[in-house]
């Protein structure tokens, strides 16, 4: 199993954050981190990255618990998108791309052949190749965005962890993006792991869902099981419905744009 963990709590002083969390995936499983703002995702996220330590449980890659590898053995077997990554507004793209070969070539060893393949590959992939050079400052949200997904593609981890990677790109790219992972997930086997909003890519895209709310998981399983439920509904607070879209296809969620009071 490629990850896994032991029911997770996370807290921040006295708050937890996250109470019990369970996730195990399967090679080349895409799962969509689904809740509301706040309720998680991001901490479980940081946790199972083993950016955080939990104060139960804990995660394991390939079985070998993340506490007891160095961060450069994880950032080999798993690479992680946070939401708000930061970098200095003077790095080129290339450069940031590069970074992510880092885990690989380390401080003894200078890039060959098999590196740059992968940094082009990950340019390329994200339809960066003609911005290489560009910094970090001169570019639109969704280039950076863009730029971010590259550098943690050149790490050519099996397992990727991302922080909402559509967020700031106009639909155009988060179609790309969905579909980059996709391929990744079917064509290279990568396991993903994705916080996103849009409950309908969510559902179109990953083979399971984890629905948190406020630091509970709330639901675990299918797309289609979950649209049955009736709790996007209910840990969302809105009202709307599935419908079929096609046969074969998953349900497609219909939000009213009015929300339910308060009360
Ligand atoms: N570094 C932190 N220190 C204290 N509280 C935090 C920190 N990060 C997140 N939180 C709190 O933990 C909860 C979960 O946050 P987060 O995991 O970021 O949720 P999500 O990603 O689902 O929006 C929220 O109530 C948030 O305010
Ligand atoms: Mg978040």
């Amino acid at each position: 199993m490629p990850l896994s963990c032991s029911p997770l709590t996370v807290l921040y002083g006295r708050r937890k954050a996250l109470n019990g969390f369970t996730l195990s995936l399967e090679k080349g499983e895409i799962r969509a981190l689904i809740g509301p703002n706040g309720s998680g995702k991001s901490t479980a996220l940081q946790a199972l990255a083993g950016l955080i330590t939990p104060a139960a449980g804990q995660t394991s890659i390939e079985g070998v618990a993340v506490a007891s590898m160095s961060r450069r053995a994880i950032a080999k077997k798993l690479a992680f998108l946070p939401q708000q990554p930061s970098a200095p507004d003077e790095m080129t793209i290339a450069q940031l791309v590069r970074q992510g070969r880092f885990p690989h070539v380390g401080l003894f060893r200078s890039y060959d052949r098999k590196d740059e393949e992968a940094i082009e590959w990950a340019l390329e992939s994200t339809g960066l190749t003609s911005l290489a050079d560009r910094t970090l400052q001169e570019l639109s949200g969704g280039e950076r965005q863009r730029a971010w997904i590259s550098a943690a593609l050149a790490q050519e981890a099996g397992i990727l962890l991302l922080d909402e990677p559509t967020s700031f790109l106009d639909i155009g790219y988060q179609v790309e993006v969905l579909d980059l992972v996709h391929r990744l997930s079917r064509e290279r086997g990568v396991t993903i792991v994705m916080a996103i909003h849009d409950i309908n890519q969510a559902i179109a895209v990953s083979d399971r869902i984890s629905l948190l709310e406020r630091g509970e998981l709330r639901f675990n399983g299918e797309p289609r099981a979950l649209a049955e439920s009736g709790l996007i509904e209910k840990t969302f607070r809105v009202k709307g419905r599935f419908v079929e879209v096609a046969p074969g296809k998953p349900p497609h969620f219909d939000v009213e744009l009015t929300r339910h009071s308060d009360a």
